[in-house]
């Protein structure tokens, strides 16, 4: 895959984070979501690839576009074939309450890079370079903080382990309490745990380690946006019913409960990733609308390489209005 491509994908999410932003705070987290995939599904398919969707926006039956399977991009001659995971907007209660840290995100791969996840919660663990291979999906949440710490030359009160804050991470003895019992200090956020993920990579955020429970396919996403920062990513599916566990089996993961390390979520030294801000965050500004301009900030970066880009970019909508889908 050409680093040429890479330009190309931050104009995708850039388009998908211009049309969320516009429903920020407005209570409707379907329509910005929607707006999203639009714009996101009409500027891929200008990109000269043969791509496919391997994490999307769900199943064909359920959704529109962005589904798995779904072909994308030309697909014109002697184009590279690609694997692409999306999440057009990360964090739609995010946009739609106007809070901090909803993204667009796309990672793309050579055939076959990233793992086939199916649309259930995910066990995760991820870090940044300072701390690869120090954690283990396998041990407790309090080992892996220590030994966090210990990779990292600091010691456990200065760690900072973001977590969802969701209810299954409070119950009495759980997550929060287990970190809180050595003295780490925790930052609880409700939504989004790509942003979370990336945050532990990169410098000033503040955020040492992500633990808990999230989405799989934003654990496939957050592991390509490490692989490119250097960092690690450790996870364990979470199936809550037969029917997520025959599902994941369809698609391939014959031992669902598994651990699953950094190769298993993404793999090869062919990754590029971006992201977008929707709204503001630590490492990027969200979408500010001026009058027919619209100002993104964008992160990109390759895995070969370990090139960071932050973009900034000045859109005239009055000259080149964001494109839509076809179908
Ligand atoms: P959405 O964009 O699908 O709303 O996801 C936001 C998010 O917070 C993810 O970052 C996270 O992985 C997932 O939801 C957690 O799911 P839940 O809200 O069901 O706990």
């Amino acid at each position: 895959m050409q680093r040429e491509l890479a330009i190309e994908f931050v104009r995708v999410t850039e388009a998908a984070a211009i049309a969320s932003a516009r429903w920020m705070g407005r209570g409707d987290k379907e329509s910005a979501d929607q707006a999203a995939v639009d714009s996101m599904r009409g500027m891929l398919d200008t990109v000269d690839i043969d791509g496919e969707v391997v994490i999307g926006e769900g199943e064909i039956d359920e959704a529109p576009m962005l589904y798995i399977g779904e072909k994308i991009g030309t697909r014109d001659g002697e184009v590279p074939k690609v694997d692409i995971a999306v999440d057009p907007l990360e964090g739609t209660t995010i946009i739609a309450e106007g809070r901090n840290n909803a993204l667009s995100v796309l990672a793309v791969a050579q055939r076959g890079c990233f793992l086939n996840a199916p649309d259930m919660y995910m066990n995760k663990i991820a870090v940044g370079p300072a701390a690869k291979g120090s954690i283990d999906i396998e041990k407790s949440a309090q080992e892996n903080v220590k030994s966090v710490a210990e990779a990292m030359d600091k010691p456990v009160k200065d760690v900072t382990v973001f977590i969802l804050d969701k209810e299954r991470h409070r119950t009495e003895g759980g997550l929060v309490d287990q970190v809180r019992e050595i003295g780490a200090k925790i930052k609880l956020i409700p939504d989004g745990d790509v942003a979370g993920a990336l945050a532990t990579g990169l410098e000033d955020t503040g955020v040492d380690l992500l633990m808990g429970i999230g989405g799989a396919p934003e654990g496939v996403l957050a592991a390509a946006g490490l692989k490119c920062l250097g960092g690690e990513v450790q996870a364990r599916l979470v199936p809550k019913t037969e029917e997520e566990v025959q599902r994941a089996k369809e698609m391939g993961l014959e031992d669902v409960e598994a651990p699953l390390r950094m190769d298993d979520l993404a793999t090869g030294d062919n990754i590029i990733f971006s992201a977008t801000g929707v709204t503001n965050g630590e490492m990027l500004n969200g979408v500010r609308f001026d009058e027919e301009k619209a100002k993104t900030d964008s992160l990109v970066m390759r895995s070969k390489t370990g090139t960071l880009r932050f973009v900034k970019a000045v859109h005239k909508l009055d000259q080149k209005p964001l494109p839509k889908a076809k179908k």
